[in-house]
């Protein structure tokens, strides 16, 4: 390799006598280890080591628990899930492959709110022996420069005995200075957080280690994975149609200004959709604080609706990623990468009074929600940052199609089979049919807005005739105990939640 590319991106010189193979690097890892990664919603992860490890594993069988910020893309969940490499995995995945060896039970999946994963950790008192952070550089000081998200890696960095450094060439140095990396002080000590706006910067650029706990580090050039959210669809426009009416007549009322309030977006093709359909409203000077920026966000910064984002990772489409991060320097004002502790704290979050818009799989009449369990058992990906945000949002909206699967599946049912957010938490339910302000109400008149606003054909009849029923029985929730599950019964045995096919 070049070797002014090498001290470029290695600025302490002692450490380019670190530089080893991918293959190397993995003999690190052994039998039984926790090992923490870099990685989240497919930005940042190693894209070397990783797969070094997948191969030892099938030559020579081991397993390890292995824990990051988030999902990883570039195929490693997917290698390390076929070399059944893995005993335990958290706190968060989006691969088909892994799924479905969780769901057969092959390795434990350990879902978590991802502000609390490394806390978790640290509470149990477990040992994390080695951690594999990917970088764009080391600086003279010995900073660590992350990628394209931070995740977990200042508080794996410190938890680690050792530390193996990726870094990556397919990412350039203006990266530099996108990061705040911070820690907090841990109770009793613990102390206010300084996040005031969603520009506030409180930490360093960089992670900064003891240099000896780099025991390697091993030289790759790949982008992330890019992100695979379809465009938006007849019914997601129509899903964002309702959330901009609803925030226009917000504005109107005075309740909102046409900045709203910080918004934050969850994953996946319908969130992304709403968000790009701001672009469309009466808004300006967004800001976002959120746990991961989509396309959407730097299309409305290139609109100039929106003034900053704050978040944890970047996860782009390809032509969305060359746009952004070969030209980063185009976007470092406007957007700042920090550690998953703070992009998803709690008390942030509830400081900042952030609008929160996250994907249901479904919602029962009541407006509790399944994020995460297809059929209340199969693992979908996992709650992700959305306990973090709904519990302490400002409002907390979410957003799904009224029927998946071509229909045979309603996604308003009359009990959600596994509950990753309560009544309690959830504002707004919003379905392309129409949008749900369930804020104030009690569950009865909840579940009457849901049925009016949210449904509608034959499902919407099924549900009219279910609440008639639960209500004659009575209660403050009322249900039929005994009919509650039966759509997804119904739907085990015929194929379909219909009742008349
Ligand atoms: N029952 C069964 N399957 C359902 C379903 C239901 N009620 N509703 C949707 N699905 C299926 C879809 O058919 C689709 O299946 P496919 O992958 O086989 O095509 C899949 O679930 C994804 O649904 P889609 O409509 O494409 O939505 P999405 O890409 O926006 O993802 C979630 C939706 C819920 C899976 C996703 O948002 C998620 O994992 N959320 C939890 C984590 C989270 O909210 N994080 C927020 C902070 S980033």
């Amino acid at each position: 390799m070049n070797s002014d590319v090498l001290k470029e991106r290695i600025r302490v010189p002692s450490l380019r006598a670190k530089v080893i193979s991918a293959d190397a690097a993995a003999e690190y890892v052994t039998d039984g280890m926790l090992v923490g990664m870099s990685g989240f919603t497919l930005a940042g992860g190693g894209k070397g080591v990783p797969h070094a490890i997948a191969r030892k594993a099938l030559a020579n069988p081991m397993k390890i628990s292995l824990y990051t910020g988030a999902s990883l893309g570039n195929d490693v969940d997917e290698a390390l899930s076929n070399a059944h490499a893995l005993s335990h995995r958290g706190p968060f995945q989006t691969s088909r492959t892994l799924r479905n060896a969780i769901n057969r039970g092959e390795l434990m999946y350990i879902d978590s709110h991802l502000s609390e994963t490394a806390e978790t950790i640290i509470k149990r008192g477990q040992h994390m022996e080695v951690a594999i952070l990917e970088a764009v550089s080391i600086t003279e000081e010995g900073k660590i420069i992350p990628t394209t998200s931070v995740g977990n890696n200042e508080i794996f960095a410190q938890m680690a005995d050792k530390i193996i450094v990726e870094i990556n060439l397919a990412y350039s140095l203006t990266l530099e200075g996108a990061h705040d990396i911070a820690y907090f002080k841990r109770f009793p000590d613990a102390e206010p957080i300084g996040i005031m706006k969603p520009s506030d910067r409180i930490g360093d650029i960089g992670i900064q280690v003891p240099l000896d706990k780099i025991v390697g580090i091993v030289i790759t050039n790949e982008m992330d994975t890019p992100s695979a959210n379809l465009p938006p669809d007849e019914e997601t426009e129509q899903i964002a149609g309702h959330l901009i009416d609803y925030f226009k007549r917000e504005i109107r009322q005075g309740r909102l200004t046409s900045s709203l309030r910080p918004l934050q977006s969850g994953i996946g093709t319908i969130a992304n959709a709403v968000m790009s359909g701001l672009r469309t409203g009466p808004f300006g000077h967004l800001t976002m604080f959120s746990e991961v920026l989509q396309d959407s966000t730097f299309e409305l910064i290139d609109a100039g609706m929106m003034d900053f984002a704050s978040a944890t990772a970047i996860t782009l489409t390809d032509e969305m990623s060359h746009k952004v991060f070969d030209h980063f320097e185009r976007y470092k004002n406007n957007v700042v990468i920090r550690p998953q502790r703070f992009s998803n704290h709690p008390g942030i979050v509830q400081r900042l009074g952030l609008i929160t818009i996250n994907t249901a799989l479904e919602a029962d009449i009541y407006g509790h929600i399944n994020s995460t369990h297809v059929m209340g058992t199969h693992m979908m990906n996992g709650i992700g940052g959305s306990g973090d945000f709904t519990h302490n949002a400002h409002t907390a909206v979410f957003v799904t199609k009224s029927v998946a699967k071509d229909g045979i599946i309603s996604s308003i049912v009359p009990m959600v089979p596994h509950v990753d957010h309560t009544e309690h938490d959830v504002d707004i339910l919003v379905t392309e049919v129409g949008l749900a302000d369930l804020r104030g109400l009690a569950p009865r008149e909840r579940a009457q807005t849901i049925i009016n606003n949210c449904v509608t054909g034959e499902f919407k009849d099924m549900l009219v005739d279910y609440v008639r029923e639960a209500n004659r029985r009575g209660g403050q929730t009322p249900h039929i105990l005994e009919e509650a599950l039966s759509w997804h019964q119904r739907l085990l045995e015929t194929g379909s939640m219909k009742k008349h096919r």
